[in-house]
């Protein structure tokens, strides 16, 4: 099982016992709020966590979202990860995510989080470039791109569909050269 580990959090591949919590944060409106997704049932929540696992064992492996984990008591507190874009030698790019239990909000959790993810890109898996979007008004998460020292690249009018309306979309991206230096 893969496990990364941070100074107050660490990620984890899921398993199945993290299906309660899992289906907490995937139905709850207010964290789909901004994201593509409509609120989850619990069995699609089941079947959403079953691919998850499934993709801890792929080789190669293009998912890696973790459980994030709370090292003070093990609390599960969301999720993190990412998705490999592109993957050769000379380097690819991996597309960050987070989505946190609606109580962990504003505590640094996912900035923390995503750090470790751009950390563990860069280094283990040598990637060149970590990238992550967010709705135009999705202040908490463009910040959370803006802590990691990620540079906005783009900004996408109309890009994603939201509850029946085009919505404006931010671009951001980390390269290795600027995040070693
Ligand atoms: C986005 C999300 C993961 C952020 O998690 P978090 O642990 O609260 O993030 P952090 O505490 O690390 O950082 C959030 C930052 O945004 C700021 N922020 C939060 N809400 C804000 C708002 N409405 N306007 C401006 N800034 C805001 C916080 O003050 C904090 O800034 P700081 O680091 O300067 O204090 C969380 O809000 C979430 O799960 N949202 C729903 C799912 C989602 O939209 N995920 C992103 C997909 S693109």
């Amino acid at each position: 099982m893969l496990k990364i580990d941070g100074e107050r959090v660490y990620l984890r591949d899921h398993k199945a016992s993290d299906l309660d919590v899992f289906h907490a944060w995937l139905s709850d409106a207010v964290v789909a709020k901004y994201l593509s997704w409509r609120t989850y049932t619990r069995e699609e929540s089941f079947t959403h966590l079953a691919h998850s696992i499934n993709e801890n064992n792929a080789n190669p492996r293009t998912d890696y979202f973790f459980a994030l984990v709370l090292n003070e008591n093990e609390h599960i507190i969301g999720e993190a990860g990412f998705t490999i874009q592109t993957q050769t030698k000379p380097g690819g790019i991996a597309e960050l995510g987070y989505f946190l239990l609606q109580s962990y909000w504003g505590k640094g959790y996912a900035t923390e989080a995503a750090k470790l993810l751009i950390a563990y890109c860069f280094t283990v898996l040598k990637l060149h470039k970590v990238t992550a979007g967010c709705d135009v008004e999705n202040r908490a998460s463009e910040k959370v791109m803006i802590n990691c020292g990620m540079q906005q690249e783009a900004y996408r009018k109309k890009q994603r569909l939201l509850n029946g309306e085009w919505r404006d979309r931010l671009e951001y991206a980390l390269l290795y050269d600027d995040w070693k230096a």
